[in-house]
């Protein structure tokens, strides 16, 4: 017989604790420690009554296994964020801030899927009445979706074992409750059983299942860790609160690209797909102001054009204040130290501000030229031209190196009317179209390529 045994867990990042204590020594959060139940077996016992699992050779799979198709979700930002739409028995889960609009793609892509699909939304969070006010506003309050409020565990697996539905919807993992466990809603045993019995069910049955995930403070799914390894794939949706318009990124896939983006528009009728997203970023950026640079960056499998801006301003702090939004600022500390030891550009007496526009974030290598080129702009108060985009990566010796997936950006800037591009010497294969090219070896003459 399994006994029961009591240990405690953090339900921010889910560390487990032989007794109970007022800090999580993982995550420094308070008050977050609560008990938690799991039955407990010796591990002789293990297995002792089971049967041998029946394998198979990889390639046979391949021979018998047809490969269901992907369900396309009418929306082809949603789509490209997936790998190419969802596949049948695969579980996801959602994150992102209250009110940045989970609820609402959640039931326009049910309603989608609902003129050809059986599609069930488990709603833990908002009354029936409050869904369909959604669904009005969103123009879909005709689409035959099952709605139910009911959040118990056991209901909906029967639910989704019998029905068998293409798509089942959970808002959100952190309400649903099994009665069988005694532990309060939202907890991590809770919600790491909900998680896996949902996750199993849906896989039996071919169902995909979509969670949402609440955030803590700092961004990351709430609950235990293990929530973001036991489904296929894990996406965010992010946004600011001053701009209309939403980023879905995903973080995890077992089936397409990391690190994609999906672009959308919250209107007053609901997200609407933002197919060109560089325009969308260029289209606020002044015509003359000093320290802006254009960079391509690598969204997944999609370049899209974004804006580097940088104030440099001079100081008489003791240790100048480097502040940045959307880099490392580290990447910049060793960007501005190799422009002082290689081309002699000093910013030890002065503050640096980075900001990448839009709220966007750059972590890849092939920024590091854009922001040399907006510190040196800033700088020299000088206006690097409109239709120039600048890329490269920058060593620690000065030399600029180059970049992966360079067609697909110059093709990108191409497309929106930029006329040159300041980049390392490029491969003898890359087309470069109608852009001319400035090419630079060495960082010592970035001034004199940025500012002709
Ligand atoms: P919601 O999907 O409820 O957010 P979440 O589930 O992530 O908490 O979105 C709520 C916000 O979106 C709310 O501030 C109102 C806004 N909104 C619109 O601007 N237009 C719309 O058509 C809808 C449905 C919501
Ligand atoms: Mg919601």
């Amino acid at each position: 017989m399994a006994k029961l045994k009591t240990s405690y867990a953090c339900s921010g990042c889910g560390a487990i604790y032989p007794r109970w204590q007022g800090k999580c020594s993982a995550c420094n959060a308070w008050n977050t420690i609560e008990e938690d139940v799991s039955a407990s077996t010796p591990s002789a016992q293990l297995g002792a009554k089971a049967s041998k699992a029946k394998a198979s050779k990889v390639t046979s799979l391949f021979a018998t296994e047809k490969q269901a198709p992907r369900i396309h979700t009418g929306m082809a930002e949603l789509d490209r964020v997936l790998g190419g739409g969802l596949v049948p028995g695969s579980a996801i889960l959602i994150g992102g801030d209250p009110g940045i609009g989970k609820s609402t793609i959640l039931l326009q892509l049910s309603a989608n899927l609902a003129a050809n699909h059986k599609v069930l939304y488990m709603s833990g969070e908002e009354s029936h009445f409050q869904i369909q006010m959604r669904a009005k506003r969103l123009g879909v309050e005709e689409a035959p979706i099952q709605l139910s409020n009911l959040a118990v565990l056991e209901t909906a697996l029967a639910t989704i074992r019998q029905e068998k539905p293409t798509l089942v919807i959970i808002d959100s993992i952190q309400t649903m409750y099994a009665e069988a466990l005694e532990s309060a809603p939202g907890t991590v045993s809770q919600v790491r059983l909900a998680a896996h019995e949902l996750t199993q069910a849906a896989k039996q049955s071919g169902s995909i299942v979509i969670f949402v995930g609440h955030v803590t403070k700092d961004g990351n799914i709430a609950g235990p860790r293990v929530l973001e390894h036991m489904v296929d794939t894990v996406l965010y949706f992010e946004g600011d609160r001053g701009h209309a318009f939403r980023l879905l990124r995903s973080f995890k896939n077992r089936f397409g690209a990391t690190n994609e983006i999906g672009v959308f528009d919250m209107t007053e009728t609901g997200l609407q797909e933002v197919t060109n997203p560089s325009a969308l970023f260029l289209s606020e950026r002044p015509d003359d102001a000093t320290g802006s640079a254009i960079l391509a960056a690598m969204n997944g499998t999609r370049p899209v054009l974004m804006e580097v801006q940088a104030l440099v301003s001079a100081t008489t702090l003791a240790q100048p204040r480097r502040t940045t939004l959307g880099v490392d600022p580290a990447r910049v500390a060793m960007i501005a130290a190799v422009l002082d030891k290689h081309a002699g550009y000093t910013f030890s007496n002065h503050d640096i501000f980075l900001n990448v526009t839009g709220g966007m974030k750059v972590n890849e290598p092939a920024a590091d030229m854009a922001i040399a080129a907006a510190l040196v702009s800033s700088l020299m108060n000088k206006v690097i031209p409109h239709d120039t985009l600048v890329l490269g990566e920058l060593g620690l010796s000065g030399e600029i190196r180059n970049v992966n997936n360079m067609q697909q950006r110059l093709k990108e800037a191409e497309k929106l009317g930029f006329k040159k591009v300041l980049s390392p010497p490029l491969g003898k294969d890359i087309k470069k179209g109608k852009l001319s090219l400035n090419t630079l070896p060495k960082i010592s003459e970035i001034g004199n390529s940025l500012f002709e």
